[in-house]
């Protein structure tokens, strides 16, 4: 058994970064990314999503905005996540821990977390009249 267990260190090892590898884009850390939830979107959207004053719910909600055309690219360039001070990779990032913690059971069954690259790609178009499009966004949702 003893002489095993080198051998057995090294396929963890050897796990761990099969797993780094291939889960890197969209990787979840959801310690890092309630704290920058905490930090940077709570203050309006409060702690649960559910939204403080006129600030929309998120919780039990914003998943429905993935299963609607444009509804994906809105959650990434309505003001508060595009002009939020975190990188492209922390933005994705936050933007898929809220949406299995808020909203899992609205996404669609084959919903594709954020990469960042996605995230880069709709940030730099900026979102003109945002209440405008969120009115036919929840529109459309309501057709559903
Ligand atoms: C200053 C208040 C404020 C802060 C801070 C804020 N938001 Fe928002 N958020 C809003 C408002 C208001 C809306 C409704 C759309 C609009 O008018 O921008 C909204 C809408 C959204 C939506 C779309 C949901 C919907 O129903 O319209 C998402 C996703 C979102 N915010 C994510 C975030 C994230 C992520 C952060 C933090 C990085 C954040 N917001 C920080 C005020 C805020």
């Amino acid at each position: 058994m003893k002489q095993l267990a080198p051998m057995r260190a090294w396929l963890m090892l050897l796990l761990a970064v099969t797993a780094c590898h291939t889960f890197a884009d969209t990787e979840v850390n959801a310690n890092r990314a309630r704290f920058n939830y905490m930090l940077n979107c709570q203050g309006c959207h409060s702690a649960d999503g559910s939204g403080i004053g006129d600030i929309p719910e998120m919780k039990n909600f914003v998943g429905n905005f993935l299963r609607v055309p444009g509804g994906r690219e809105f959650l990434v360039r309505v003001p508060g996540s595009a002009n939020a001070p975190l990188n492209d990779a922390l933005l994705a990032e936050l933007l898929n821990w809220m949406l299995m913690e808020m909203s899992a059971d609205e996404l669609p069954a084959d919903w594709q977390p954020y990469t960042e690259a996605e995230v880069t790609a709709y940030r730099s178009t900026p979102l003109l009249d945002v209440e405008k499009l969120r009115t036919v966004l929840i529109d459309r949702i309501d057709a559903l």
